[in-house]
């Protein structure tokens, strides 16, 4: 048929949605843990993704009904169910971004170091399977692994895990791995909106640190719109946001932590992956990812996103004399479980 006869005919506007579908790459994300309580929301909120092309839902058990049910949503990726280790493979081959919710969460009275023993184990072998599986040959045939956006606690241990599997394995590249610390961001803008009483919509605030307790240094200081909050509010601010989790758990009385806020935030962090591996420009999340600017070797901090994963780990700009300190005292306990994790994968 002519191009006018397809213009005019009945299917033209299906066509015209596959010309605009066609000007976004095709992008695989695989979520690992995807039935549990983070994983079922993220992978709905990842299904909405009109950046992503295709979805690879992994899980241990239970991944088939989840699969087959978010598969129903009329969006453009298309879902597919990966269930128990013999399938991992296939979950994670040609995966652009790979997102890592799986583990335990904590109960009442744990703290996320807690976790360590069994979360360790599990993201050691996960991410020996995506240094097996993800890089595939890129046009400049360097080879190239997947993103890794890192949600298994403790963040702060978890990440260095994964660095030193890759480096055992040869595919460790500091651009492409992150520890999603969005929820802290996320907790941060809600609370500083609330006590500002400025548009939440509006809110900027960095996080920077680590992912746990004290470790989690919101930077209010740098909070955007300004507000005139007392010493006291920043005080109880800060607090709040490093509590956060705990404030979630103790809640919950039992059954688990944040996964609905996590999704969210996880969802966020994805979206500006892919957005940076399309090309966009001025993709600027905090991240906990290898590190200069302090003398800790990871470190969250906001973090520039681009085709390669990480373009700029961006400096922490003027703190206060209140951030200055908090600063100084997270050090001791970041660098421990930064150690802790170098030690466990290296055992
Ligand atoms: P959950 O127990 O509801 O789900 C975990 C899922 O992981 C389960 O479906 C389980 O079958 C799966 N799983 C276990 N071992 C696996 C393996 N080897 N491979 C693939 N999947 C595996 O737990 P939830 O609430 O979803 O939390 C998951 C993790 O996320 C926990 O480590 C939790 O501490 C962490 N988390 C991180 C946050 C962050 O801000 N980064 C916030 C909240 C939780």
């Amino acid at each position: 048929r002519s191009i006018k006869s397809l213009a005019t005919s009945p299917s033209s506007h299906i066509l015209r949605r596959g010309y605009a579908s066609e000007a976004v790459p095709d992008r695989k994300v695989a979520v690992l843990g995807a039935a549990g309580g983070i994983g079922q929301p993220l992978a709905l909120l990842m299904k909405l993704n009109p950046l992503v092309s295709s979805l690879a839902l992994y899980d241990i058990a239970n991944t088939p009904g989840v699969a087959a049910d978010v598969s129903h949503i009329n969006t453009r990726s298309v879902v597919s169910g990966y269930s128990g280790e013999a399938e991992l493979g296939k979950a994670l081959e040609g995966a652009d971004v790979v997102i890592i919710p799986a583990g335990v969460p904590r109960k009442p009275g744990m703290t996320r170091d807690d976790l360590f023993n069994i979360n360790a184990g599990i993201v050691k072998g996960l991410c020996q399977a995506i240094a097996k599986y993800c890089p595939h040959v890129s046009i400049e045939i360097l080879l190239k692994q997947a993103l890794v956006n890192m949600i298994s606690n403790p963040v702060n241990s978890t990440v260095p895990i994964a660095a030193e599997v890759f480096k055992k394995a040869g595919t460790y590249d500091p651009k492409r791995l992150f520890g999603v610390t969005t929820l802290d961001v996320v907790r941060a803008k809600t609370f500083y909106a609330g006590k500002a009483k400025v548009p939440v919509a509006e809110v900027n605030v960095p996080v920077v640190g680590g992912h746990a307790g004290i470790t989690i240094l919101p930077l209010f200081s740098q909070a955007t719109p300004k507000a005139n909050l007392s010493d006291a509010e920043i005080t109880a601010l800060t607090k709040r946001t490093q509590d956060g989790g705990t404030e979630v758990v103790e809640a919950k009385a039992g059954k688990g932590s944040a996964t609905l806020s996590m999704a969210y935030a996880g969802a966020i962090f994805a979206d500006a992956c892919l957005k940076g591996l399309n090309g966009a420009p001025d993709v600027v999340e905090c991240s906990y990812v290898q590190s200069t600017i302090t003398e800790l070797p990871f470190f969250a901090s906001k973090v520039r996103l681009g085709k390669n994963g990480v373009e700029e780990v961006l400096g922490l700009g003027p703190l206060s004399d209140y951030e200055k300190e908090g600063l100084e005292k997270l050090k001791p306990e970041l660098q421990s479980s930064i150690e802790k994790g170098i030690k466990f994968a290296n055992q």
